[in-house]
């Protein structure tokens, strides 16, 4: 038994280097992007009349270097929509998420890089429902390190991207919170992520449902937190286009909002 003690440091590392390799397989790296938010985020995109249209554009077509984390916490190619089986008991429709992955790999920056995406958004949800602690909190740290693990050791955790706060424009009390609230949120999952620096780019509401009298101040506590808090970007979504619902964007809208945010996120690098 003695003799064999000295093999077994090396029969580790030779398993570290082969878990290594197989991450970044030909020089593949996965550039992962937590999706999180309410209705907007998860996509309502051809589904505001009861039923998903199915209408699918180019910009949200699946490609082999798309993946989404599944409900399971398995790599799975992507496809609309996207946050099936995570925003549940909704009709889904198109979200941000899919344009969002073909125009970063359109920019060519991460060359043979893949797009990793984690949906984790919940319709309908203000921000008191994603603080430390609460299911749909703990939920997206969850997924965000399995999606992690997945690669093994070929991952690189990129952005959240966050489209949220239209429920919280309803109430008084919730839209004077919203900015320590989101200043919080940004503090603990970098901290439970192991990611200080950690890339959040929120998308500024455009309007409030049900006519929510606080919309002002909720985009004014968005815009406070890219001051207040270092690596916080902001997007407007100001101007556009609603879907007859008067409540979510349409399907074009979102293959525009998928286009800002990666041009937001290319941004930075
Ligand atoms: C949001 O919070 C409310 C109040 O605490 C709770 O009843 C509800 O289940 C939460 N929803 C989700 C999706 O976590
Ligand atoms: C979806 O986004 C649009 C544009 O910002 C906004 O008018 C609408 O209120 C949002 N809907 C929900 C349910 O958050």
């Amino acid at each position: 038994m003695a003799r064999l003690q000295p093999a077994l440091p090396f029969l580790l590392l030779l398993l570290l280097i082969a878990g290594a390799a197989a991450g970044r397989a030909g020089g593949v790296r996965t550039l992962i992007f937590i999706l999180a938010g309410q209705s907007n985020m998860s996509g309502r995109g051809g589904a505001t009349s009861g039923v998903w249209d199915g209408v699918v554009p180019p910009e949200c077509a699946p490609s082999p270097r798309i993946l989404r984390l599944s409900p399971a916490l398995r790599w799975e190619e992507a496809h609309e929509p996207l946050h099936a089986d995570i925003d549940v008991g909704n009709v889904l429709g198109v979200g941000p998420g899919m344009p969002f992955a073909h125009a970063v790999l359109a920019a060519g920056k991460g060359a043979g890089a893949t797009v990793g995406l984690v949906p984790c958004a919940q319709g309908g949800t203000p921000l008191a429902n994603w603080t430390r602690g609460t299911e749909l909190y703990e939920r997206m740290v969850t997924r965000a390190r399995a999606a992690m693990a997945g690669c093994n050791g070929g991952g690189e955790l990129a952005a959240i991207l966050w489209y949220q706060g239209e429920t919280d424009a309803m109430k008084r009390e919730d839209a004077e919170l919203y900015q320590g609230r989101m200043e919080a949120l940004v503090r603990d999952v970098r901290r439970d992520l192991g990611r200080p620096d950690l890339l959040v780019i929120q998308v500024g509401i455009a309007t409030a449902q049900y006519n929510g009298k606080f919309l002002g101040r909720v985009r004014e506590a968005q815009k406070a937190v890219t001051a207040t808090v270092p690596n916080v970007k902001y997007v407007d979504a100001m101007g556009l286009p609603i879907a007859s619902d008067k409540t979510h964007l349409t399907t074009e809208a979102q293959v525009q909002l998928g286009n800002m945010l990666a041009k937001s996120y290319l941004e930075t690098l």
